[in-house]
């Protein structure tokens, strides 16, 4: 194989971090320190393409990195950092800004969204995000990013950089040592116990930081009782839970809670149905109240351990940078051979 297989993934610290960042992303990212050389990112420089407090963007850095650590991120095994302590992130990124076309950037969904109706003042920023997300990539040469369904699309554009940039510079890069090109073609990877976990409000809308209702989604610092609450007042519809999963069609709100209960348990949706099919919701949601204080109130206090000693934070972060750097640097120092730029 010609490339290392090497995880990298990231979270943006802006809002809370949910049930569902946990189950569809970081349940996955801790399983993979196992199988991979694993790099774990705070992309902080994403964050402020959209205006955020200086004071609270601080805080939410520290409560992100404090999450990825509660969660079982484990630093010892894994590269734990924010984006913003390793200068050849931005660096790399220009160098994408000049290989990726106006076209490619055109064509993102996430901007469109982003940048709403007044795209006049969106900021360029936000308009580049894709290049800056395919640099963070890119820069530890990774070969795998676990993420959910909505960043396919900046994939797709890390790997058409990568393809550019390989093919604009082959001369140089074969001359470097590089027979098989000098980045990778990086791979999604969209699993997780539940990739999907959707709104406690409204079972056609994903569980989303943004949500105006906070009863929308269990936040990752919501304590035993505010968990408990906001199951119990999750949408439900009339009817008792089906024996077997073809029952949950067209039932989103019943279906997200019985995906849920499986991914906390970590059972199948048919063992679950098995046991609760045919009674009603309020056995079921109490059950379910019951296993996400078990499994949530011992990471929630985790956070509140950590974020209480935050000198022990940034110095995870410090060392994780400090790892970060060497290979940034590494990979840097070829980029600038390559394109032509002295080292
Ligand atoms: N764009 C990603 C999101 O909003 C965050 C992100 C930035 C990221 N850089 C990344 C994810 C690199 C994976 C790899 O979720």
């Amino acid at each position: 194989m010609a490339f290392a297989q090497r995880v990298f993934s990231g979270m943006q610290p802006t809002g809370n971090l949910h049930l569902g960042n946990y189950l569809g992303a970081l349940v996955n990212w801790v399983k993979m320190q196992d199988t991979h050389d694993c790099v774990y990112c705070v992309v902080d420089m994403h964050a402020i393409t959209m205006w955020q407090d200086p004071a609270a963007l601080k805080s939410a850095i520290r409560e992100v990195t404090a999450a990825y650590l509660a969660a079982g991120l484990d630093p010892k095994k894994s590269i734990v950092f924010n984006q913003s302590k390793v200068a050849e992130h931005a660096e790399l990124a220009w160098v994408f800004n000049c290989v990726a076309r106006l076209g490619w950037l055109n064509r993102m969904t996430q901007f469109k969204e982003k940048a709403g109706k007044d795209r006049e003042n969106a900021s360029v920023g936000l308009y580049a995000y894709p290049c800056l997300m395919a640099a963070d990539i890119l820069l530890y040469r990774a070969t795998h990013v676990p993420v959910g369904e909505d960043q396919k699309q900046h994939l797709e554009l890390t790997r058409d950089v990568a393809q550019k940039f390989n093919n604009d510079f082959r001369p140089q890069i074969e001359a470097a040592g590089f027979a098989d090109g000098f980045f990778p073609m990086t791979e999604p990877v969209i699993q997780g116990p539940a990739t999907r976990v959707m709104s406690l409000r409204d079972g056609s809308k994903k569980m989303s930081k943004s949500d105006a209702s906070d009863y929308a989604r269990i936040n990752l610092t919501d304590d035993a009782d505010a968990i408990a609450q906001k199951v119990r007042k999750a949408k439900t519809d009339p009817e008792p839970l089906p024996s077997e999963p073809k029952g949950l069609e067209g039932r989103s709100e019943a279906e997200n809670l019985v995906g849920i209960y499986a991914a906390l348990s970590e059972r199948s949706v048919e063992a679950v149905l098995a046991e609760f099919g045919g009674g009603q919701f309020s056995t079921f949601k109490n059950a379910l109240a019951d296993l996400a204080v078990a499994k949530l109130a011992p990471l929630n206090a985790d956070m509140r351990r950590l974020l209480a000693d935050p000198g022990f934070v940034d110095g995870v972060l410090k060392d994780g940078a400090e790892r970060a750097r060497v290979i940034a640097a590494e990979t840097m120092n070829h980029v600038k051979d390559i394109v032509g730029l002295l080292r």
